[in-house]
């Protein structure tokens, strides 16, 4: 089935023999965080060397992989279902073989082959590059598992195949793996330790994407923050390298600093930040440079000292109030947002009160709000009892969406009477006669698309807004453009 066509013999002007398969079509479907997303576009890429195609139709799909996420009980349940639809297909169209990737394929193992028959493979994060050999595996007939968690794997040499792009925003990973163990989170477990990818291949890409029109990234990470690069390696034995490499590392606030001198005309963003490791360093480089947004995500989970504390968060809500003073001294018109969690293990009415009274006093531009869902084999699971009633966690649950609403709307509306410059990434969802982008903030705004473009950096003076997107008029094109 696969050939090797020395190209030379054909009158071609490459020299190095290029190996070719049939083509063949891969649908490939992603769920989760941004990384997972990210991960998808390396597969499509490794997966491109071996003659496959991707498409957006399932009904002509020869391989399908699901990048999956295991963050919360629902989100493996959504999974199952969509397997249940594959097996649907497969059983129509028998050569069809069904893959799993992600975090699902981590925590589950061989145990997936068991109890989902349809699936043919199952590859965990760090073996992506391994897929020529599974795929292998699979076209003979047989399963193939590959789920071992590396200690130097970044995918840093590998060119990410743009999937679903807009041609103007792009994540570029720069950390895997987290060492932080939140004792409610599975990533630690699914995703490995903390390693860092070499500055260079992020400058790299990060010129590449220019080269290529985009005008966007964001630096992704489960903690961009704990960022160190000394010439690789896990992050935890960086006490083991030598002096030499010690003196040379790159930290956080370095790489982006390097990024946003490579690129000064590109934006750059990042995601996501731990309180705990965030630096006063990074804040200052955020403001010293124009194309480095001023937004950062910043989940804290909970405002209650002690469930803080119970959750391996290792700072207070003290500590947490100094770091938001901090960010809105230095960078006064910063956009944050959160992640919080309900109904953690023995959380009580006072400490939901105390994640309520946290709110107020930082008044998130918008949030991510959970109902805790205990996983398997997190240290909660192992020592905490979910004792929390569920409808206990919804109540809070909807509570605390109700005030982050109220303050979402008096963030937006802030936004009132000033121009700023947005990004536009495409046309907006509800009107084909409107562009859609982005404020330095993350705000959505929407405007009529008049001259302007895809990728263009306008001044837009804003006029209304919804309590999620701010609705204007463009008064001309940025100095950036
Ligand atoms: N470090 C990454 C990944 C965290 S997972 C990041 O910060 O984006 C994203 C969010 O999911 C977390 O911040 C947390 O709010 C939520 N989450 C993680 N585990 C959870 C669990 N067991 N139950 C409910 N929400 C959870
Ligand atoms: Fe999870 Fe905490 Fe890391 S939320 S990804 S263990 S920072």
């Amino acid at each position: 089935m696969e050939k090797i066509i020395d190209e030379s013999k054909q009158g071609s002007a490459l020299r190095t023999p290029t190996k070719i398969q049939n083509n063949r079509n891969l649908y490939i479907e992603s769920y989760g965080c941004q990384m997972n997303f990210s991960d998808s576009e390396i597969v499509a890429s490794i997966t491109a060397q071996e003659g496959f195609n991707t498409t957006d139709q399932l009904e002509n799909a020869d391989l399908i992989l699901v990048n999956t996420c295991s963050i919360r009980e629902k989100a493996e349940l959504t999974v199952r279902k969509r397997l249940e639809k594959f097996n649907a297909i497969k059983k129509e169209r028998p050569n069809l073989k069904v893959g799993v990737l992600g975090c699902m394929a981590e925590r589950l193992k061989h145990q997936f082959l068991e109890e989902e028959k349809i699936v043919d493979m199952v590859v965990g994060p760090d073996a992506y590059k391994d897929l020529p050999n599974l795929i292998q595996e699979i076209d003979e007939g047989r399963n193939a598992v590959n789920v071992i968690l590396s200690k130097d794997e970044t995918y840093g040499d590998v060119a990410p195949v743009r999937l679903n792009t807009n041609g103007v925003t792009a994540f570029v990973s720069i950390t895997r793996g987290c060492d932080n163990m939140c004792t409610f989170c599975v990533v630690p477990f699914t995703r490995g330790r903390e390693r860092s990818r070499d500055p260079q291949s992020i400058i790299n890409e990060v010129n590449d994407l220019w080269d290529k029109g985009f005008k966007e990234v964001t630096l992704l990470g489960q903690n961009v923050d704990s960022y160190l690069w000394y010439g690789g390696g896990l992050k935890k034995d960086f006490g083991k390298a030598s002096e030499m490499e010690q003196a040379m590392a790159v930290n956080f606030a370095q790489l982006l600093e390097k990024v946003a001198l490579a690129q000064p005309k590109m934006r750059i963003r990042f995601s996501t930040s731990n309180p705990q490791d965030m630096t006063l360093d990074v804040i200052h480089t955020m403001a010293k440079f124009d194309n480095i947004c001023n937004y950062i995500h910043l989940p804290v989970q909970s405002g209650s000292n002690r469930i803080l504390k119970a959750m391996n968060r290792l700072h207070t809500r003290e500590e947490y109030f100094e770091l938001i003073d901090d960010i809105r001294k230095i960078i006064p018109d910063c956009g944050i947002s959160q992640d919080m969690i309900t109904g953690f293990p023995t959380e009580n009415e006072e400490d939901h009160r105390d994640t309520l009274s946290l709110m107020e006093y930082v008044r998130y531009d918008y949030g991510f709000m959970f109902a805790y869902s205990e996983r398997p084999g997190t240290l909660a699971e192992r020592k905490l009892e979910d004792d929390v009633p569920q409808e206990i966690k919804k109540r809070r649950l909807a509570e605390i969406i109700d005030l982050q609403r109220q303050h979402s709307y008096e963030r937006i509306k802030a936004n009132l009477g000033k121009t700023q410059e947005v990004l536009i990434e495409g046309p907006s969802k509800k009107s084909d006669a409107h562009w859609m982008g982005r404020t330095s903030q993350n705000t959505v705004a929407v405007f009529p698309k008049e001259e302007f473009k895809i990728g263009d950096f306008v001044m837009v003076e804003m006029q209304d807004c919804t309590s999620a997107t701010l609705l204007g008029k463009a008064v001309g094109y940025s100095t950036n453009n």
